[in-house]
């Protein structure tokens, strides 16, 4: 057994140095060229965003066979899912993001990469504009692509609810994750100095997230386990008078989930006191109260952090592309066919994936965008091999042409839809525990509970980018499960 136990982890460290050399050695690529070694043209292909779709999109291609570009305001990649653990620190930052530029070069081929935000898509132009983030060097390019593919996500929503922009922290980027732990060590920190009776010391007190869809749950039950299982250490008194709320208009939470998993969620939140507001819609919000409606109640509760998670809503960039296309009628985002390709655009010119898009069956989570990368990864190499036989069909003589016309009429029908695989999912709801709603084939499986979180665990550190990231995510849980969470800035 011991010998046994000792080859296995020979073996396993031997895996791990193997990827993790693998992954800072990268191979020489091909460098970018107008044409291929026969003449035929080789055509630019731009990515929008460093996002899941983009990401997974530029991790399957084959970029040796286009001039491929990247254009991004974040030179890396985030991995969401993992996104609300930061804030109290079970998960740190660095560890749930990967650089633009590794992934790039570990590509076959040359890939440009523009720190920049893409303004406005001119369609019958085939140009991106584009803008640098970087203030010390700004500029702005038109980008001229062949095919393009807009990866650029969404941004939060905030229904218009007046104050909420000025006052509530949302979470969707690194920096939001930052501002909100800043904003709970503070007011940690302020509530410290004041009497027990104080009423601005049980206001400071009080986090207070809206939204009760899985950003909002798992964010709840993050911020419940910090101070249950940390804070309580350092500052028993003070931890007792924290209230964890969770705001929801609809009359429950998790409306993607299996009836009985979203009870048994509810349950573990009354049960360890987080306080779950159902029926009650926030319609305003000043910098120490949140005004909500429950019912025809209309109820003033003041709070000391507070959090927006009411979903999503189009960037400025998306909104101005479907305002230059007619048939973009819809308000929730771009309008795609089967194929990924934007409605209205002309043909095989701009792809749209991810959650800027709107397609019925299509929801806007990272499972959707990565398959869709990864579809046109597959779709592109099979574009190429019409492109390279219509280049060749141009140059050949009409006997050869007629000859070739059916192998390119295969080749195109060969282009499959867009089929999405849905397998199902999870959410972290705190105390250690999960659910998930498993898709096995045509089965259904609905888990809850303590084993639930060891898969959770195990499913999303698969689903990470990098092995680097698979480490160092562990490394933070053991660190979290043996060392606690920090209580600083
Ligand atoms: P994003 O991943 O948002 O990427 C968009 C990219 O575009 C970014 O790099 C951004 O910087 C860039 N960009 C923005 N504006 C511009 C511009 N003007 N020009 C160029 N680039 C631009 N989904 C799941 O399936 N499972 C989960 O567990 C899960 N957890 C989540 C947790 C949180 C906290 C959040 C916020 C979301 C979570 N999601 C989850 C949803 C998932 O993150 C999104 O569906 C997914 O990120 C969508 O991928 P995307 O590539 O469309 O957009
Ligand atoms: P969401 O759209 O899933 O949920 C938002 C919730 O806010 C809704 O339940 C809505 O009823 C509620 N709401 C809206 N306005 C409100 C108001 N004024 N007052 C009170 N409640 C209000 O948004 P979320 O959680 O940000 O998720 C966005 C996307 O990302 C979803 O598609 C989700 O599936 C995905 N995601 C998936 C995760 C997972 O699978 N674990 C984790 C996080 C996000």
């Amino acid at each position: 057994t011991l010998r046994c136990t000792l080859y296995a982890a020979l073996a396993g460290a031997g895996y791990v140095s193997y990827q993790l050399y693998r992954e800072s050695h990268p191979l020489p690529q091909l460098a970018q060229s107008a044409t291929f070694s026969n003449g035929a043209p080789r055509k630019t292909l731009v990515i929008l965003g460093s996002g899941w779709g983009s990401i997974s999109l530029l991790k399957s291609l084959d970029t040796t066979l286009y001039n491929v570009v990247v254009v991004s305001p974040r030179n890396y990649f985030l991995f969401t899912p993992l996104l609300p653990s930061t804030p109290v620190g079970t998960v740190e930052l660095k560890s749930i993001v990967e650089p633009v530029r590794s992934i790039a070069r570990r590509a076959p081929g040359e890939v440009h990469y523009y720190e920049a935000e893409a303004l406005d898509i001119d369609p019958e132009q085939r140009t991106v504009r584009i803008q640098s983030v970087n203030k010390d060097q700004e500029y702005t390019l038109d980008l001229k692509y062949d095919i393009l593919v807009d990866g650029v996500g969404a941004q939060p929503t905030t229904f218009g609810t007046p104050g909420v922009y000025e006052n509530a922290s949302f979470l969707k980027e690194i920096s939001d994750a930052q501002q909100i732990r800043i904003k709970i060590m503070g007011a940690i920190e302020k509530a410290a100095s004041l009497a027990p009776n104080d009423p601005k010391r049980q206001r400071l007190l009080t986090f207070v997230v809206v939204g009760g869809g899985p950003t909002g749950v798992e964010l709840a039950a993050e911020l419940k386990d910090y101070v249950d299982q940390d804070l309580h250490k350092w500052m028993p008194e003070l931890s007792q008078e924290i209230k964890v709320t969770l705001a929801e208009a609809l009359p429950n939470i998790l409306n993607m989930f299996d009836k009985k998993l979203v009870k048994y969620a509810q349950d573990l939140f009354r049960q360890e006191k987080i306080d779950l507001w159902l029926n009650t819609m926030v319609k305003k919000v000043d910098n120490t109260h949140i005004t909500a409606k429950r019912g025809d109640e209309t109820i003033e509760v003041p709070y000391g952090v507070l959090v927006w998670a009411t979903g999503n809503a189009p960037r400025e960039v998306s909104k101005k592309l479907m305002s230059k296309i007619d048939v973009q009628n819809s308000r929730r985002g771009l309008l795609i066919d089967n194929k990924l390709q934007l409605v209205g655009a002309p043909a095989g010119s701009i792809y749209a994936i991810g959650d800027c898009t709107f397609h019925p069956g299509l929801f806007p989570t990272a499972q959707v965008a990565h398959q869709e990368g990864e579809y046109l990864a597959k779709a592109f190499k099979k574009l190429h091999q019409v492109d390279m036989l219509e280049w060749e069909i141009s140059q050949a003589t009409n006997d050869k042409r007629t000859h070739l016309q059916p192998r390119l009429e295969k080749l195109q029908n060969e282009v499959e839809n867009f089929k999405y695989n849905h397998k199902g999912a999870l959410a972290y709801i705190g105390k250690e525990k999960a659910i998930a709603d498993v898709a096995v084939g045509e089965s259904q499986y609905r888990l809850a509970g303590s084993f639930t979180y060891l898969f959770w665990k195990s499913a999303y550190l698969s689903m990470c980018l990098s092995f680097r990231n698979r480490i160092l995510v562990a490394m933070d849980w053991c660190k979290t499960y043996f060392l606690g969470r920090d209580s600083s800035v």
